[in-house]
């Protein structure tokens, strides 16, 4: 079994000066796959060399992809056309990566040849009809295992555009239907309940393809992607930790450069800013399709608030770190509406509910959300399930804990935050690894 690792963090509240924090995890994925089935060359900037994107990247090349990366975040591209890919030998394995599963379902579904996807005990656990159905009314032929992965997708048919309205508000679902959507005879469209990231619908129109929104619809004109130029801002996702724990344990104002500030994955600010936060944007700028910010992060009483539920699709990855920031604010704090955080990479209402508690904190679990009575929270052990999110959320809980607080099962923070202890530790948090 691979080794899982554990992070002592210390209380200490001296957040403050200036952090970098990698590239964007669900943009990096898309530029692999959109770069690897374009004509010509893609040179994507700011590459997020973490351990998901790279199970993406080896799935591309096994596929006949030219990818190089010689030189640090950087990768070129040698696209192979819509129709250029050819078949891998054996499953391909997407780690702990639902977005990459998901995504490249919806790719895999348009070639000439079968794939099978396979994951870690994680991600095979995670639900895949809900990419699978919507498929399959374009003419795919995909079988799941009781709803979940391995996902064997049978090539060679003919697909036809579809208009499908979503009874779940997902990127992921939304993104694996419009690439097959490049591969189909006629326009595909796709009405979501709720507005999610929209990075594959900017990505693809870098690309060159046709793609129009008006509302919650998204239609798409099957057509040639060209290779472009993809920067990759900071991870908005990552650098969520750093927001909240500035906010909460900052003692002078922290600044983070270069963050993807696209409006469908910024609701943790506007959350934050509800119960008090102050954050702000300085050297707004585009970078490629996506607008980026450095963000100024002041330090500041946190109330507690009913968390708007349109919110909840635009913040849904920054869920665990709100936690900690609610089990901290004054007064309580009420999350509904947020269902989809049970099929995360665990169960992040169940898990974080049994983390807070352990830190002595005052929450309930509800099916779709949570409730928590601001207030202390003591030292402690926290067993983070392998995700790789509430991981780094107790990291930040422990800057503002009475005593040290144990981390267990780390290891995965390496799928979207390599380096994250060094991260922190230039931020101000105090964490240490433990020695295996
Ligand atoms: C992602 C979409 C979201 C998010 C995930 C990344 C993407 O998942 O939670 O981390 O890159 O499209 P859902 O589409 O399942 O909400």
């Amino acid at each position: 079994m691979a080794p899982v690792g554990a992070w002592d963090a210390m209380p200490g509240r001296r957040l403050g000066g200036e952090v970098t924090v990698p590239g964007d995890k669900s943009i990096s994925h898309r530029a692999l796959m959109l770069g690897g089935i374009a004509e010509g060359t893609t040179e994507v900037d700011g590459f997020l060399e973490g351990e998901d994107c790279l199970a993406t990247m080896t799935a591309m090349r096994s596929m006949g992809v030219a990818i190089d990366r010689s030189r640090p975040r950087v990768l070129v591209i040698r696209g192979v056309g819509l129709h250029g890919l050819i078949p891998p030998v054996g499953p391909l394995d997407m780690g702990n990566a639902g977005t990459a599963m998901r995504l490249l379902t919806g790719l895999l579904a348009g070639q000439s040849f079968d794939t099978v996807l396979v994951g870690d005990s994680s991600l095979m656990k995670r639900p895949m009809e809900r990419v699978a159905a919507p498929l399959r009314q374009m003419g795919a032929v995909l079988e799941t295992t009781d709803g979940k992965p391995p996902v064997r997708i049978c090539g060679g048919q003919a697909l036809e555009g579809a208009d499908h309205q979503l009874k779940v508000a997902s990127a992921q679902v939304k993104s694996a239907i419009l690439l097959a959507g490049l591969y189909a005879r006629g326009g595909t469209s796709v009405t979501e309940p709720a507005v999610t990231r929209d990075h594959t619908e900017r990505m693809l129109r870098a690309f060159g393809v046709e793609v129009t929104v008006q509302g919650r619809r998204t239609s798409l004109t099957p057509g040639v992607l060209r290779g472009t130029r993809i920067d990759v801002p900071a991870d908005f996702s990552s650098a969520a930790f750093f927001i909240v724990a500035a906010t909460l344990a900052g003692e002078s104002p922290l600044v983070i450069r270069n963050v993807g500030v696209n409006p469908t994955r910024t609701g943790l600010l506007e959350i934050l800013r509800l119960m008090g936060g102050r954050i702000g944007f300085q050297n707004e700028r585009l970078a490629g399709d996506e607008p980026v910010a450095d963000l100024v992060v002041e330090p500041a009483v946190l109330r507690g608030i009913t968390v708007p539920p349109e919110l909840v699709p635009l913040a849904i990855d920054e869920f665990p770190a709100l936690f900690v920031a609610a089990a901290l604010a004054e007064g309580e704090t009420l999350v509904s509406g947020a269902a989809e955080l049970r099929v995360k990479e665990s169960d992040r209402i169940g898990v974080m509910a049994e983390g807070l508690q352990a830190l002595g904190a005052d929450v309930s679990a509800l099916p779709d959300g949570m409730r928590i009575r601001g207030g202390r929270l003591s030292g402690g052990a926290i067993d983070s399930h392998g995700d790789h999110r509430i991981a780094m959320s107790f990291a930040v809980a422990a800057a503002c804990a009475q005593g040290p607080v144990r981390i267990l099962d780390v290891a995965n923070v390496a799928t979207s935050f390599p380096g994250f202890p060094e991260a922190a530790r230039a931020a101000g948090l105090r964490i240490e690894v433990v020695p295996t």
